[in-house]
Formats: structure tokens, C-alpha cells, sequence
């Protein structure tokens, strides 16, 4: 079994050897500026981990891996766009450093060598790869329809976020974990069963970025921070809070997420302000728990053997206390 630092330098090397620069540039130089400053490529490293962890050979995995990440990060130079989002790895986004429209074409791109990448598997798993990586992108961009959707309706509850966040972020997630099993050829059952595991995890993950982007720091997060609040993004952050404020903050929370006008960093400072009096910060590390521990029951029932099981733990455990 190959440890957590060998796989995500293993990664690191092929995307440095891998190039993707070409003609025109003003196309090929944001894909590269993206995949070069890298983010934390957890999802090729779950790739690996999984195959490695059903019996199977990495190398054979590593390009349907880095297509999962070129992938993510195609959803990333969008993702940026619509959520008017200036720094991203604590460097500029790609429309902001270039324009709206080079992020885009750029993100399409991605989108293609994406699938190009991850094609390059045993022909014979071909069709199932695809299927599952299908499935994935489409629930993906239901999941960023949602999240947009909900940035202007104001009933939505919590179930609904968790639907959300399970599309735009947790099957990602959980089609890494499949692929790296079925790459493996792991039997059907352990495949669902780890793709369950990744649901958990993903759903983890993306609490802990909401709690992130109202309580991180931006030198280690790299994004700004109340990003989310000033796009009125319901978050579980601000539905818990909406549940359980009265009177005058509920009123004060209601006002904010509808007025437009309002002083942007007045808004934010005042948002944190109610989250943290009504413990949400607390909550939310709760629930955050939660899945992590639901996760941890689903890979438990998978029986590795424990030197090989530990490494995903302690994976599981940097993306869940991760402050970036
Ligand atoms: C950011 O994902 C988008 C979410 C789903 C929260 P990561 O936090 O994995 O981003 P990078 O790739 O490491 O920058
Ligand atoms: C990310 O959600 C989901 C996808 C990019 C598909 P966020 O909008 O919360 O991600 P960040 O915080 O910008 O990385
Ligand atoms: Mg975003
Ligand atoms: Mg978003
Ligand atoms: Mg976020």
C-alpha cells in the first residue's frame, strides 16, 4: 500500500510533466496558469488511493485521475465566474487575471482534455468509466443550477442544501472513489459501497468549505472570505441561523440576504457576528462530524486490512480539519 505522501507526490509529478500549453495561447495560458498552481488534488490522490487500496496498479489509474482534476478544476474557472469570485489558491481567478470569456472557452476546453484523459483506460472498463463520469459532470451542473437557484429563493431548508451540496460536490467525490475501485476491479458491491463512503465524505467536504469561507483566514483558505455571505448563497451556515434567530436578528438576517445595496464588508462582519452568536460555528463542526463519522462506518464495513485502511483515514482526516 502506498502512503498518502507518495500519491500526492506521484500526482504532483505527472501534472508537472504533463503539458498543456499550446497555440492559441489566450485559449491554452489560463488552462495552464489553473493546473500549474494546483490546488490540493484530492480527488486524483483518491483516485489512486482506492485502486491502490482494492489491489490495483496506480499507473493504470493515473490519467483517468488527473481527468477527474481536470475536470474539478474546469468546474472551478465557472464556478468562479458565477459566483463573482476574485481569488481562488490565493492568486487571482481566471476571469479577473484575463476576462469573463477566456474563462469560459478556457473552462470548455477543460472540459474536453478532461475527457480525454480519462478515456485513456483499459478499453475493456471503457464504457463503465464513461458512465460514471457522465452521471458525475451532469449531477454536477444540477448541483450549480441549485446553488444558484437558491442564491434568490427564500424557502429553502436544509434538506435542500444537502441535496445541493451532494451534487455540485459530494459525487465528485464519491466518483473518484468508484473509479479508483472500478479501475481495480473491485465487485460490484465494494464499488457502491465505497461510492456511498465518498457521498459522506463529499458532503463533509463541502460543510467544512462553507464553515471555511465565513470563519477561515484568507491567507491559508486563498479565497475571500465571506464570499458566500455576499452572494446570499444558503449555506448551511446561514439556514441554521435562519432557523434558529427570532425577532430582531431574524429580521437583521432577512434584510441582509435580500438587500443588494447594502456595504459589502459591513454585511459580512455583521453575518459572522450572528453566526457565531447563535453557535453556529459549533453546529456546523457538529454536522461536520457527523458525516465524517457516517463515512467512517461505510469504509469500516469494507474490511481492508488495518496498514492499508489507515491511510484513508488519515486522508479523510486532512480534508476534514483542512484549513485550505
Ligand atoms: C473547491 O475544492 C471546491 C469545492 C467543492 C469546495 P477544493 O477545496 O478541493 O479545491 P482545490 O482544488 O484544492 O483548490
Ligand atoms: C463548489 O462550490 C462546487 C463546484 C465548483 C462544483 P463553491 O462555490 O463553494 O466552491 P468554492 O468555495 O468557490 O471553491
Ligand atoms: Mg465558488
Ligand atoms: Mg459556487
Ligand atoms: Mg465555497
Amino acid at each position: 500500500m502506498h502512503s498518502l505522501k507518495f500519491l500526492q507526490q506521484f500526482i504532483s509529478n505527472a501534472f508537472s510533466d504533463a503539458e498543456f500549453v499550446n497555440e492559441p495561447l489566450q485559449l491554452y495560458e489560463p488552462i495552464a496558469y489553473t493546473l500549474d498552481i494546483g490546488g490540493k488534488r484530492l480527488r486524483p490522490v483518491l483516485v489512486l488511493m482506492s485502486c491502490d487500496l482494492f489491489g490495483g496498479e496506480i499507473n493504470k489509474a493515473v490519467y483517468p485521475a488527473m481527468g477527474v482534476e481536470i475536470f474539478h478544476n474546469f468546474t472551478l474557472l465557472h464556478d468562479d465566474i458565477m459566483d463573482n469570485a476574485p481569488l481562488r489558491r490565493g492568486r487571482e481567478t481566471v476571469h479577473q487575471k484575463w476576462d469573463i470569456n477566456s474563462a469560459i472557452l478556457s473552462g470548455d476546453t477543460m472540459f474536453v482534455i478532461a475527457y480525454e484523459y480519462v478515456a485513456k483506460t483499459d478499453p475493456e472498463l471503457l464504457p463503465q468509466v464513461l458512465n460514471l463520469f457522465n452521471d458525475t459532470a451532469r449531477k454536477v451542473c444540477e448541483g450549480q443550477q441549485y446553488d444558484m437557484n437558491f442564491e434568490t429563493k427564500s424557502d429553502v431548508v436544509i434538506a435542500d442544501y444537502m441535496q445541493m451540496i451532494r451534487l455540485k460536490t459530494a459525487v465528485l467525490i464519491a466518483c473518484s472513489v468508484k473509479l479508483g475501485a472500478i479501475l481495480a476491479k473491485a465487485s460490484p458491491q465494494d464499488a457502491e459501497k465505497i461510492y456511498d463512503f465518498g457521498i459522506e465524505l463529499g458532503l463533509a467536504f463541502q460543510l467544512q468549505d462553507d464553515f471555511l469561507d465565513a470563519f477561515g483566514d484568507t491567507n491559508k483558505f486563498g479565497k475571500t472570505i465571506g464570499g458566500d455571505i455576499s452572494t446570499n448563497k444558503k449555506t448551511f451556515l446561514f439556514l441554521k441561523a435562519f432557523e434558529l434567530a427570532r425577532e430582531d436578528t431574524l429580521l437583521k438576517l432577512t434584510n441582509y440576504y435580500c438587500d443588494k445595496e447594502i456595504d459589502r464588508s459591513k454585511k459580512v462582519e455583521e453575518i459572522i457576528r450572528i453566526f457565531r452568536q447563535l453557535k453556529v460555528d459549533e453546529i456546523t463542526r457538529h454536522e461536520i462530524e457527523n458525516h465524517h463519522q457516517k463515512a467512517m462506518d461505510i469504509f469500516n464495513s469494507l474490511h481492508f486490512e488495518s496498514g492499508k485502511a489507515s491511510e484513508m483515514i488519515g486522508l479523510m482526516q486532512e480534508m476534514l480539519g483542512r484549513e485550505r
